[in-house]
């Protein structure tokens, strides 16, 4: 993910103040230009003050730390408010063309709007501290009270064992730390409501599906129409890795017509199905295609050299080698005598050069994926940070998560064995069938959950979920959508979203449902760029200048212009769209049709 503290000093709050009072005695009115010219710098500026509060709080979490933190992001929030109410001035008034889109982006600068009442946004954002301290700090103590381990080393241990019983101790353990998070969440939820109505949206769902170019409605209605795209996709695929796990677990536990229990996708979340690919998933396992697993640890690969190795990505395309900054600054592994939040993200902390990485990382496959992922986001910021503040963002969220998975769809086969974390393959049906389902046990398996998360959140944000039905609602909808469900009863004294990063720290989601979509857009469009002729799923574009200069311009255009004109310079269409995706998986969508003929798919 990428983080967005915009925060600000009230010592500088107070200095702008009082110049503008100043000035307004003196000077002629401010125009709609001056207007947004001056919040852009004042944004600017103050930024530096909430990311630092920010990363500090994150990379070491103890009440001081989680006090500033709030304390910064109140002072900004109230600066934000007070921003949002002086652009109503210019409503219809002359202004550049520019200055129309900052104004109308202003209004969606935050995820989190806290109400105007001092009071209420101060608990706003103690609570919003707070659950993220909560997240960083939940810990299951596996075997007694010597064994306590956090979101790393639990997701790990789940991904590696094949103990039925061990991977539920280990699934349920996790999830029941989120029941401490229930009561703050549900009062966050009302303050931060009030806080989006006063901004003049219905609620906070509303204000987070308004960030699209389009009006919410129109927004529910294409990712509703992207769904019915890929959902046969996404059946073929459970169908055939319930058969996978039936055959593991028995069908006493995997039953066939039924939901898979949540815990056996090696996956705390079920989310990405990758840490079964190699042992269960794989179609034919004498041919080998391997995750990049085994090789990452027998070569003892470090988390500085797995970001060297994203870094040489982006280089070969072009891009600069990342400031020295970076390296001295980033916290790529999980410290040894302090709690910090090791769910992975990007930071700028100056809106310049100031990059900086902050994960738990771990020699696997998946890791690598997630460092290539969160250089998208540095490369990105980096192209955009000429621009003014208010430009300064993806061409809308779902872009910013697309461009490091992007890139990860070129680490094929081909391009791990050429970095030594692969074995050459020689070229068969079975290779590309294996290759294709690696990629589909995250690709394909994550459609669903991309959706669900934020489909839960919108009607919790909206009252049409209530408090009291949090936890059964959140398991209907995960049946529904993604055919999961935990093998224990779950009830209403726990709360097992907050298990979930992005909803303890109030993330939106539906963002990385639409990378999924657009990553393959944009992966074809890069394709055709760097000349590749041939099947999509073959391409990488690792060393193709032509691409890496198609993709630079994207990047270089920010939010400054609505997404559809900066989707349609680079893929020549204005839509969000599967058909790539679908294009990209034919060998394996027939190969499954086959397989999963006779078979009883779906789930009650
Ligand atoms: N960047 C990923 C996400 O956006 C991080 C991860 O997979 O842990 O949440
Ligand atoms: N990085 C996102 C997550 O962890 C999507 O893969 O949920
Ligand atoms: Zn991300």
């Amino acid at each position: 993910m990428r983080v967005t503290n915009r925060k600000v000093s009230l010592a500088v709050l107070v200095v702008l103040g009082l110049a503008a009072c100043q000035q307004q005695a003196t000077a002629p009115k401010e125009t709609a230009d001056q207007f947004v010219e001056r919040l852009n710098k004042e944004f600017s500026a103050l930024h530096v003050e909430g990311a630092q509060a920010g990363w500090v709080q994150a990379t070491y979490i103890t009440p001081d730390t989680e006090a500033i933190n709030a304390r910064t992001n109140d002072r900004f929030l109230a600066y934000f408010n007070s921003a949002v109410e002086q652009a109503k001035q210019f409503d219809g008034q002359p202004m550049l063309p520019a200055s129309a889109r900052a104004i109308a982006l202003l209004r969606q600068g935050v995820s989190s709007p806290a109400p105007n009442d001092p009071a209420l946004r101060a608990e706003l954002t103690q609570l919003d501290a707070r659950l993220e301290a909560a997240y960083g700090q939940a810990k299951f103590c596996v075997a007694g009270d010597s064994g306590c381990e956090g979101v790393d080393v639990l997701g790990e241990r789940l991904g590696a064992t094949r103990d039925y019983a061990e991977a539920l101790k280990l699934w349920t353990g996790w999830h029941d730390q989120g029941a401490q998070m229930r009561k703050d969440y549900e009062r966050f939820v009302e303050l931060a409501n009030q806080g989006a109505r006063e901004l003049g949206y219905a609620d906070m769902g509303a204000m987070w599906r308004s960030g699209y170019d389009m009006s919410p409605e129109e927004f529910t209605a294409v990712t509703e129409k992207l769904w019915n795209q890929v959902k046969p996709l996404y059946e073929a695929m459970h169908c055939y890795t319930r058969t996978r796990l039936a055959t593991q677990y028995g069908e006493d536990k995997v039953k066939p017509g039924e939901p898979i229990p949540a815990h056996l996708l090696g996956n705390l979340w079920g989310q990405q199905w990758n840490k079964i690919y190699d042992d269960l998933l794989q179609p034919y396992p004498s041919v080998k295609v391997e995750s990049a697993d085994r090789a990452l640890k027998e070569q003892k690969w470090d988390a500085l050299r797995m970001t060297r190795s994203a870094e040489s990505f982006y280089t070969s395309l072009g891009f600069a080698a990342l400031p020295a900054t970076f390296w001295e600054r980033s916290m790529l592994t999980r410290p040894r005598d302090r709690d910090v939040v090791c769910h992975a993200s990007a930071w700028t902390i100056d809106t310049k050069e100031d990059v900086r990485i902050k994960m738990c990382m771990q020699p696997n496959e998946e890791e690598l994926f997630t460092i290539y992922h969160e250089l998208g986001h540095l490369y990105y910021d980096l192209s955009y940070n000429k621009l003014p503040y208010l430009f300064q963002g993806g061409a809308h969220d779902g872009f910013h998560e697309a461009i490091g998975d992007t890139v990860n769809l070129s680490v094929t086969p081909g391009y791990l064995a050429g970095i030594g974390l692969a074995r050459a393959v020689k070229p068969s049906n079975e290779a590309i069938i294996n290759t294709q389902m690696k990629m589909a046990a995250d690709k394909i398996a994550f459609l669903p959950f991309g959706k669900v998360i934020d489909e839960w959140r919108w009607k919790v944000f909206s009252g049409e979920i209530k408090p009291a039905d949090y936890n059964r609602t959140w398991w209907e909808m995960r049946r529904q959508y993604q055919g999961i469900a935990p093998a224990s009863p779950r009830d209403e004294s726990q709360f097992d979203a907050a298990a979930k990063y992005h909803v303890a720290a109030n993330v939106p989601y539906t963002r990385y449902f639409l990378s999924f979509i657009l990553q393959f857009q944009f992966h074809k469009a890069l394709c055709d760029a760097a000349g590749f002729k041939g099947p999509l799923h073959e391409c990488s574009v690792a060393g193709s200048k032509e691409a890496g200069a198609r993709l630079r311009a994207m990047l270089e255009a920010g939010q400054s212009e609505p997404w559809p004109v900066t989707l349609e310079k680079l893929t020549g269409t204005r839509e969000m769209d599967a058909s790539a995706l679908i294009e990209y998986f034919q060998p394996l969508l027939a190969w499954l049709a086959e397989k999963n003929r006779g078979q009883q798919c779906g789930w009650t």
